[in-house]
């Protein structure tokens, strides 16, 4: 370990850059095409080839085994404080290196930039030193205040010919590439990570630090890592399973994603969708109305459509408010509505589309055009023209219709529709004025807020199809999941269909609930088969702090291991007692989710929300306003 005698001072400097594990996949698998090509190219095999080949084969089984990769090589200076001992100290490291068994070339031309990289000065070579060809007209543009090109003016190459000091190219040291299997001992920066840089960044992972990119549409488009664009979130309440969607909304926009919130309860996502610059619609008491008659932005897209796109969208504008108003109907009066009951509002609607414009005709004209009984009504109820018959057929449907209009859903849906939905940007329908405890309309509003909105964004697609507005893609959230799927029967069936058709939509969703142990305590057993169902056709689960009790359902979805189990359990412990400062303590699993894909190994993160994001959203901020 002594100096050199004939060295004055030397510096050994090992410079390493490691690749993003996408472009790591991409340079370890060009280095084996290189290999093989070469090898293949030549008549008589060298034995250095098929070392090269198989060295190549190493990293890249390496590589996608989870190993980083790293560009790394080795600058050596040596000083010494008088010139004539310069040759003296160049044959001793040359010497030395030989010893090493590495092999040094001197960096003849561009010693100054070689040393001042040896140093530890953050001088990365190759990034700094390239020197470019000419200026860009812009450049060009502020140092002469015209488009004319100066007359004299140094290139960034410095002036040519004698004494101009130009240099055309400085010389970065080489460099070679391994994987952290082979060149283990760069730490700590050197890692791997087995997950593509795909998609929205939500953190770091919380065993390599490596970051860690990750949304249902990004993962299903752009990286085919699953099969379904679509993810469930689970954790318990305040650990950040909002905060999580609220980043993927965030990144998703960015791309070109629309996030559509249809029925935000709390509200969690109000905030994000104004920043974004997107529409806010408010339905519940007192606030907006939506007219359950109105065709909406279907019934607007089928204007501008022709032939069978046209009649499959006006069919689906009939279907749908006919399976609305039903579905109100039965809420309301906490039973099913008749076949014959349902063939009697199908004939009125079709006679109020006749006699108004769209979006016109409201709960009262139904009642009226079923009071009045028209021709094309009573042919529903076998009246045998007589008028009694007709009466005591309809006459549950009409109190019932009456009930509607008069209850607290009349309030909502029964006046036209104040704010229509329109996909034209972010959309949030926000439903948090409702109270809680008014499941009833909850429910009800819930099942009109997604009927309306699946229908926009078919509307929207029909109209994609048909080449009248440009192809998009929609990031649907269903926060609170459970508490949708528990305030009616209707509501399981719809986000099952959703969840099957997503693929085909263009929809990329994200599912949040508590507890698997919530969607499956449906009292119907038909709707916990369905609601196990989400969980299994999820793309990928994002598991939160949950408790132990929950370790067996979820093991029978996607397999969790001991250690995997054991840590989701470890984060769902309470935060410590502590009153100090009057602060409250963020529970310790806050920000830590299992991003779990089929059977494979989870990939736990830590999501860090920026300073932006924690100040435009703060659910506990009603409770800290005081
Ligand atoms: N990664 C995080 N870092 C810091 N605070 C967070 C983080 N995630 C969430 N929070 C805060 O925790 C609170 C609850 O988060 P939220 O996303 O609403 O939880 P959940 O939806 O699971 O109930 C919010 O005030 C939020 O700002
Ligand atoms: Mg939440």
């Amino acid at each position: 370990m002594a100096p050199h005698k004939d060295v004055d001072r030397k510096r050994v400097t090992l410079v390493y850059r490691p690749h993003d594990p996408a472009s790591a996949t991409k340079a370890v698998e060009n280095d084996r095409k290189d290999a093989t090509f070469a090898a293949l190219g030549r008549k008589v095999g060298r034995a250095r080839d098929v070392l090269s080949v198989r060295a190549a084969e190493q990293s890249a089984t390496e590589e996608a085994t989870g190993a980083g990769v790293v560009r790394f090589g080795v600058l050596v200076t040596a000083t010494v404080l008088d010139p004539a001992r310069l040759p003296l100290a160049v044959a001793a490291v040359t010497g030395l290196g030989t010893m090493s068994r590495m092999q040094l070339r001197r960096v003849y031309g561009a010693q100054a930039a070689a040393f001042s990289a040896a140093l530890p000065l953050g001088l990365v070579l190759p990034a700094h030193l390239r020197v470019p060809q000419s200026r860009s007209r812009l450049e060009l543009m502020t140092v002469t205040g015209t488009m004319q090109p100066a007359k004299r003016m140094p290139g960034p190459r410095g002036l040519p010919g004698r004494g101009g000091g130009r240099v055309a190219y400085v010389e970065a040291a080489p460099e070679w590439r391994g994987t952290t299997v082979q060149v283990c001992g760069i730490y700590p920066f050197g890692v791997g990570s087995g997950t593509p840089m795909i998609g929205v960044p939500l953190g770091r992972s919380i065993l390599t630090q490596a970051a860690v990119c990750c949304d249902p549409i990004s993962w299903f488009w752009r990286a085919h890592l699953i099969a379904n664009p679509s993810c469930l979130l689970l954790g318990k309440p305040g650990l950040g399973k909002s905060s999580v969607v609220r980043r993927m909304v965030l990144g998703l926009a960015g791309y070109g994603v629309l996030p559509v919130v249809f029925g935000d309860l709390k509200p969690d996502y109000v905030d994000l969708i104004v920043a974004l610059g997107g529409h806010v619609i408010s339905l519940g008491r007192g606030q907006g109305t939506l007219n359950v008659l109105d065709p909406g932005a279907a019934g607007a897209a089928a204007q501008r459509l022709t032939g069978a796109a046209r009649k499959r969208l006006l069919a689906d504008v009939h279907g749908r408010r006919l399976t609305l108003v039903a579905a109100l109907v039965g809420l309301n009066r906490q039973g099913l509505v008749g076949d014959q009951e349902e063939a009697v509002l199908s004939a009125a609607l079709g006679l109020l589309d006749a006699r108004h414009k769209p979006g016109e005709a409201v709960l009262s004209d139904l009642i009226k055009v079923i009071a009045e009984g028209p021709e094309a009504v009573r042919s529903a109820t076998v009246d045998r023209g007589d008028l009694d018959r007709y009466h005591n057929a309809v006459d549950p449907l009409h109190r019932s219709l009456l009930a509607l209009c008069g209850g607290a859903m009349g309030d909502t849906f029964a006046h036209r529709t104040t704010v229509p939905v329109s996909l034209d940007g972010p959309l949030c329908i926000d439903i948090s004025a409702i109270n809680e405890a008014d499941e009833k309309l909850q429910a009800a509003v819930l099942l009109a807020c997604w009927g309306e909105g699946f229908a926009a964004i078919s509307a929207a697609q029909a109209l994609a199809d048909a080449g009248l507005e440009p192809q998009r893609q929609f990031f649907v959230v269903l926060d609170e999941l459970w508490r949708v799927l528990r305030a009616g029967r209707g509501l399981v069936d719809r986000v099952d269909s959703l969840t099957r058709l997503n693929r085909q939509h263009g929809v990329g969703m994200a599912m949040v609930t508590h507890t698997l142990g919530d969607m499956l305590s449906l009292a119907d057993a038909a709707d916990r088969a369905k609601a196990r169902g989400f969980a299994e056709r999820a793309g990928f689960l994002v598991c939160g702090g949950l408790p132990a009790a929950e370790m067996e359902p979820l093991q029978k979805i996607v397999g969790m291991s001991e250690r995997e189990q054991a840590l989701v359990t470890s984060w769902s412990t309470p935060p410590a007692w502590s009153t100090e400062g009057g602060r409250e303590m963020a529970p310790p699993g806050r920000g830590h989710f299992l991003i779990k894909v089929g059977g494979r190994p989870g990939i736990p993160v830590n999501v860090a929300l920026t300073a932006d994001e924690l100040g435009l959203h703060d659910t506990n901020k009603r409770w800290r306003a005081k």
